[in-house]
């Protein structure tokens, strides 16, 4: 359903690459919701994702930037500005890519070239962006900016790896950012953290599906899917939060604030009914 929450505002939305993307479902609703924005990726997202067809849907420009470059990264600010007849009312940070993922290197044997560019790219493009756009001045009083984080910034989950450090620090700049944006030009800026979500980003995370099945049996209102977390998104960026700012907010089913849960306690009880029988049986054996 659409309430016009963001009619008349505009926006830079980053890091849509396919109709899975958390971005994708932001944009989408954004411009249910009457909002005029940019869209931003990679030139190679650009090439293999699917950015154009959103485009095409919601009558957005595509600027391409790396973000982890300044000058890419001050082009789309002053290209949206110019695109969409003044300055941004909000901005979607939903930026994430670890090559220890990817190249499957574990926590205890990280390689430190990789590990600096997943904390550019997943972290510090976000300050980088911040940044930018306080020296342009290129966001409006009251505007509002949101970053997707994970709980494993805050917990530690088996097999997130360096992106659990990545997430650490982009929480952290959610706050030093948030408060110079607060007391000087009256900006919001936040974070998300968002449950385990099936898209090109997520289901590189070792033991994914493994992973989303203990969160949902954990979850007393189960994992959050894309959808909702743009739900919750546009309404970070309307006018209807507007005191809200420097917090990582849970998106999560309630994952972040259990310990063990019955659901859960089955599934564990189960397996460890199992592998009783299996000992067992293998004593037998013996
Ligand atoms: N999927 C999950 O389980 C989950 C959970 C919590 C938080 N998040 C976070 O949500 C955000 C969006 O991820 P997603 O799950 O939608 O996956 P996704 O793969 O669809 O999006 C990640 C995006 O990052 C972009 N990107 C990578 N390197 C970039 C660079 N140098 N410059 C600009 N863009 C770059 C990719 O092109 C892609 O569009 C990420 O920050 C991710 O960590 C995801």
């Amino acid at each position: 359903m659409a309430y016009q929450l963001l009619k008349g505002k505009r926006g830079i939305i980053f890091g849509a690459l396919d109709n899975k993307s958390i971005a994708w479902k932001v944009a989408e609703r954004a411009f249910e919701e009457g909002a005029v924005f940019t869209l931003s990726n990679t030139p190679t997202a650009l090439r293999f994702g699917e950015l154009d067809e959103l485009a095409a849907k919601c009558n957005a420009t595509v600027i391409p930037a790396d973000a982890t470059s300044v000058e890419d990264l001050t082009n789309v600010f002053e290209k949206s500005m110019e695109v969409l007849g003044g300055k941004v009312d909000f901005v979607l940070h939903s930026i994430g890519m670890s090559l220890n993922v990817r190249k499957k290197r574990v926590y205890n044997d990280l390689n430190y070239e990789y590990l600096n560019k997943t904390l550019d790219i997943s972290a510090i493009s976000f300050h980088k962006m911040l940044q930018v756009a306080f020296k342009l001045d290129a966001i409006n009083e009251w505007g509002s900016v949101v970053a997707l984080s994970y709980v494993a910034a805050q917990r530690t989950l088996y097999g997130y790896n360096d992106m659990a450090d990545a997430k650490a620090l982009l929480e952290s700049i959610a706050r030093s950012f948030g408060y110079i944006y607060g007391r000087e030009r009256r900006i919001r800026v936040n974070t998300i953290s968002q449950s385990p979500t099936k898209t090109t980003a997520g289901s590189g995370v070792k033991g994914f599906d493994a992973l989303i099945d203990f969160t949902e049996r954990m979850s007393p209102l189960g994992n959050a899917t894309a959808d909702e977390c743009a739900d919750y998104a546009i309404t970070l960026f309307s006018d209807l939060t507007k005191k809200v700012t420097m917090q990582n907010l849970f998106h999560d089913g309630g994952f972040s604030s259990m310990g063990m849960s019955l659901s859960a306690m089955s599934m564990y009880n189960k397996s460890v009914k199992i592998s009783n029988i299996i000992s067992e049986g293998l004593e037998e054996l013996d």
